[in-house]
């Protein structure tokens, strides 16, 4: 039997493999979302987080110094905000004092050369856990009194030290009213990443017990304003709109589960383009390599290299320093 192609050849040493690979994963497409809490010192470590901790701002500024040195480009910080400040309408999303906006200014002072990402969004403000401010039945989240908030939001963070601010909540039009707010406030170079193909996820389930929404939100969910996981068009519209309304970059997540919709996007708007590995995929990555069943190092550099390859021009994860410790160790 005469056998014409054998890909087999390129495989056969690592420096042909090296010679033919596609993609390469590198810090400088990392971007590390980190948990910030009030006091000094502390860090706590998260449970469902394995090597995830909520640090206050000292801590955060030390460990953002090690994110700068790995050649990581940014952070998106979520703040673990005290119940007691949290109220119905999540008015402490404008108190210039609150954690995400102290935590900006040290960030910015200390590392003014690490992109700063904030959420813009208001779970972590709401004693009920939604991103936004209840319909007078409370039986819905009201879009156009939310959109009210997110504006003076967006200003807030940007005047506070966050390079980009990244809706994250799936509310209508919510691109276009950030915009206009910044645009008015003379923000002309804030960077706008929307959120927008946001999923309604199990996936989430860490990330909201490492802020304390959990409780809040009870057995609520969010699918009234998140995207239906069996939905494909619907987030091409949904980023067609949101780059219409002056998106600058757009973001798929969860990411694993939903490359296929990171490729179409890619390849539909040719935007920057990125995906957020969200808590609940690095949990199990995490807990599966903790009992034995996978190799962690090599399961996450795989499943970042899935993204790189789906199309993805970078990725939020957890594992962020762990994986450029790596990169930067292998020279
Ligand atoms: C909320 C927000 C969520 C995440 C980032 N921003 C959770 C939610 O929508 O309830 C999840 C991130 C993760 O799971 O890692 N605005």
């Amino acid at each position: 039997m005469q056998i014409t192609h054998r890909p087999r050849r390129l495989r056969r040493t690592p420096w042909l493999r090296a010679l033919v690979r596609e993609h390469q994963l590198s810090a400088s497409d990392l971007i590390w979302p980190v948990f910030v809490l009030d006091g000094e010192q502390r860090s706590e470590p998260v449970a469902s987080l394995p090597g995830v901790h909520r640090m206050s701002i000292d801590r955060l500024v030390e460990a953002a110094g090690e994110a700068v040195s790995l050649g990581i480009p940014a952070i998106a910080v979520f703040p673990v905000t005290d119940p007691a400040c949290k109220n119905p309408r999540g008015s402490h999303a404008l108190d210039p004092e609150n954690l995400a906006c102290r935590a900006a200014r040290a960030l910015k002072r200390a590392h003014p050369s690490l992109g700063l990402i904030a959420d813009v969004a208001l779970d972590p403000y709401t004693t009920h856990g939604h991103d936004g401010v209840l319909t007078d039945d409370g039986a819905d989240v009201d879009n156009d009194a939310t959109l009210e908030i997110l504006g003076p939001m967006a200003v807030l963070l940007a005047r506070s030290g966050f390079d980009v601010v990244a809706p994250s909540d799936m509310m209508d039009g919510r691109i276009a009213v950030v915009r206009e707010a910044l645009e008015q406030a003379g923000l002309s170079r804030t960077v706008i990443l929307s959120y927008a193909a946001k999923y309604a996820s199990a996936f989430y389930g860490p990330f909201r017990e490492a802020v304390g929404s959990k409780s809040a939100l009870g057995s609520a969910d969010k699918r009234t304003y998140q995207m239906d996981s069996a939905n494909g068009d619907e987030a091409l519209r949904e980023v067609a709109m949101d780059l219409d309304e002056g998106a600058d970059m757009v973001m798929v997540k969860p990411g694993m589960p939903y490359l296929d919709i990171v490729r179409r996007v890619k390849e539909r708007f040719e935007v920057p383009t990125l995906a957020y590995q969200v808590s609940g995929e690095y949990a199990m990555l995490r807990a599966a390599s903790e009992r034995g069943w996978l190799n962690w190092e090599s399961a996450i550099d795989e499943s970042l290299l899935s993204f790189k390859r789906a199309g993805a021009d970078a990725v939020l994860t957890y594992a962020a320093i762990d994986v450029a410790r790596r990169l930067r160790e292998r020279g």
